[in-house]
């Protein structure tokens, strides 16, 4: 049986990139910080979970040893510049020579839509630039005949019955009386869950010496507005008798304060400054490099499959469910 090793494998996409490689007929081995983040994917047959520092390279290195191919899931939404160096690029970095170390030939690793390739400085949010600085590292190494084979996923944002997104702008026009919403006018390419986690498992089926794509813009079928998909979220999840609530849009600088006080509130904050400036590209496919198509997977809409589960009761259970989903 072959063996992969998923780092950040209890995360949200990494709970169904989890699922579909024990259903593949993969060893599954998951890093975790501590066990208790691992309650998603411990349950699966054929999965081990232990505790591990992925910061610590020997370690990294030892715990790759006997693999056959490594995922890379690991990720930051919040943070200082060095928070985000650090998860971001110097992992990544060290992951890449842990995989020499250990004789790892193929790596299949999550960006983000909206980092340039080619300038990853030139960005707008230091989420985006670093989460470009590690594909980079990957894909343009020092010595590019000494690292593994890669491919790099670019999704949208990610959609899935326990999103941290559509969940929580239903979750909070059900307790709020209007949605007070900055960077109303941004544009999203939503992309389910399944699919992404389908994107992994088919990239690492490629056989070694097949060409396969090195990026891939893992992209839904529709573009969404913000200010769509808040509405949508509202009118799925039966906000106000599914009327949902008046969407006020915010100018910048409101977004900004707003943004501030929630990253000084304890705990991970709803909106960042820093998400906020994720938003000012828009987050859709450019349409030069390969789909989720070129993978084999016909990309699912939104609405049929968010219409499932925001619709089953889950949205009134209040701020401090929101928060707690938040936490990273
Ligand atoms: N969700 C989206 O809409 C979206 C959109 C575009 C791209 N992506 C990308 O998709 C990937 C997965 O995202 P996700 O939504 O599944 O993230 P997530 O739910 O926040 O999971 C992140 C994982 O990373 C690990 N982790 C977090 N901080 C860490 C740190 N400082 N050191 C070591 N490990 C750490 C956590 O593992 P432990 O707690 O077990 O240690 C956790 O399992 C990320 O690369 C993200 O950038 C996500």
């Amino acid at each position: 049986m072959k063996k992969v090793l998923v780092l950040g494998g209890t995360g949200f996409v990494g709970g169904h990139v989890c699922e579909k490689l024990v259903r593949a007929g993969w060893h599954v081995t998951v890093p975790t910080r501590r066990t208790v983040n691992a309650r998603r994917v411990q349950h699966l047959p054929g999965l081990t979970v232990f505790e591990l520092d992925v910061h610590n390279e020997m370690a990294l290195a030892r715990a790759m040893a006997g693999h056959d191919a490594v995922v890379n899931l690991v990720a930051i939404l919040h943070g200082d510049a060095t928070a985000f160096d650090k998860t971001h690029v110097i992992l990544v970095q060290k992951m890449l020579r842990a995989c020499r170390t250990a004789a790892v030939h193929r790596l299949v690793h999550i960006s983000a839509l909206g980092v340039n390739g080619e300038r990853p400085g030139s960005a707008p949010s230091e989420y985006l630039r670093s989460k470009g600085r590690g594909e980079a590292v990957l894909l343009h190494p020092a010595d590019p005949a000494d690292r593994p084979q890669v491919t790099s996923l670019r999704p949208s944002v990610i959609f899935g019955a326990d999103d941290k997104f559509l969940n929580l702008f239903a979750k909070l026009q059900a307790v709020l009386p209007f949605m007070p919403l900055a960077g109303a006018t941004a544009r999203f390419q939503p992309v389910w869950v399944e699919d992404v986690a389908n994107a992994v498992v088919r990239s690492l089926q490629v056989g070694r010496h097949a060409v396969f794509p090195q990026i891939v813009e893992a992209c839904g079928p529709e573009i969404y507005t913000l200010r769509q998909m808040v509405q949508l979220a509202a009118r799925l999840g039966g906000v106000n008798e599914g009327l949902g609530r008046p969407v006020l849009a915010i100018p910048d600088w409101l977004g900004r304060l707003q943004a501030r006080m929630m990253e000084l509130a304890p705990g991970a904050p709803l909106m960042s400054r820093d998400n906020l400036n994720s938003m000012k590209v828009d987050n859709v496919a450019t349409g030069k490099l390969p789909g989720l198509q070129a993978l084999g997977i016909q990309p699912a809409a939104l609405q049929p499959i968010a219409g499932d589960y925001l619709g089953c009761g889950q949205v009134s259970h209040g701020l401090l469910g929101i928060r707690n989903r938040n936490r990273i």
